[in-house]
């Protein structure tokens, strides 16, 4: 199954990422994620990308294309894959759709601005595997650490109230649109943000007929 996952910043799409990728076993490209740990092995790209990620703006849109057509052309990539926060543009749609990479779905999730808002000031990451958590949603079992390696863990510089506010205006302007582009392509799937994670996950796998 070839997935992508619309939404929000803080919609949830790494959280469901994470378990459908266990669910359907397909690997998940989350192109924050590469981003993130680019800027953390100070690499070239991440040098370029982190004014604009500090600033809550979007990356240009040729370094992700890169990232993404690179990584989908992996082994791994040869039965299915999630894409988490890529595509968020209509040229990074366009340009995949260009270089002959197809989808089955794209599940855009639903979920208000202030709903976001509220729920971004309890998210916490751990700086060493990236795992993401909620202080009262999704808290790990003990308070400040990761469950999966022992790291710590440490709000994203991105969640600041204000960085929040600039990444909704952007993700209304320049990503919302995507969900006509693949509504027109007969892909879209919307699913309501459900009050926990496991509600959503059922919601989405029931979307994907599963
Ligand atoms: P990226 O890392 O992709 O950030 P984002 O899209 O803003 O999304 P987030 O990671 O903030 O949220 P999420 O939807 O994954 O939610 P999560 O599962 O963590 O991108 C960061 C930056 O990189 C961008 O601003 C941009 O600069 C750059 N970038 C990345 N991709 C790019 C691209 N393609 N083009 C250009 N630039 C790009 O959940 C959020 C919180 O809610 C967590 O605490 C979680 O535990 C909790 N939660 C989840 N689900 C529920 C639920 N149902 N109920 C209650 N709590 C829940
Ligand atoms: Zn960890």
């Amino acid at each position: 199954m070839k997935l992508i996952l619309l939404g929000a910043p803080g919609a949830g799409k790494g959280t469901q990422a994470e378990i459908l990728c266990r669910e359907l076993s397909i690997p998940t490209i989350s192109t924050g994620n590469i981003l993130r740990a680019a800027i953390k092995n100070g690499t070239p790209t991440g040098l370029k990308a982190k004014s604009y990620m500090d600033a809550g703006q979007l990356v240009p849109d040729d370094v992700i294309i890169g990232i993404v057509t690179e990584r989908l052309a992996e082994d791994d990539c040869k039965n299915g894959y999630i894409l988490d926060g890529v595509p968020r543009t209509i040229a990074q749609a366009a340009a995949l759709e260009k270089a002959g990479i197809t989808f089955d779905d794209v599940i855009s999730i639903e979920i208000s601005d202030e709903t976001i808002m509220e729920r971004m000031s309890g998210r916490r990451v751990c700086e060493s595997c990236g795992a993401s958590y909620h202080m009262v949603a999704v808290p790990p079992k003990q308070e400040g650490v990761c469950d999966k390696c022992g790291g710590k863990l440490v709000q994203r510089k991105d969640d600041a109230p204000e960085t929040v506010k600039a990444r909704l205006e952007v993700y209304h302007k320049e990503t919302e649109p995507l969900k006509d582009f693949y509504a027109q392509r007969g892909l879209l799937k919307p699913v309501e943000n459900q009050p926990s994670v496991e509600e959503t996950s059922r919601a989405i796998l029931h979307a994907l007929g599963r």
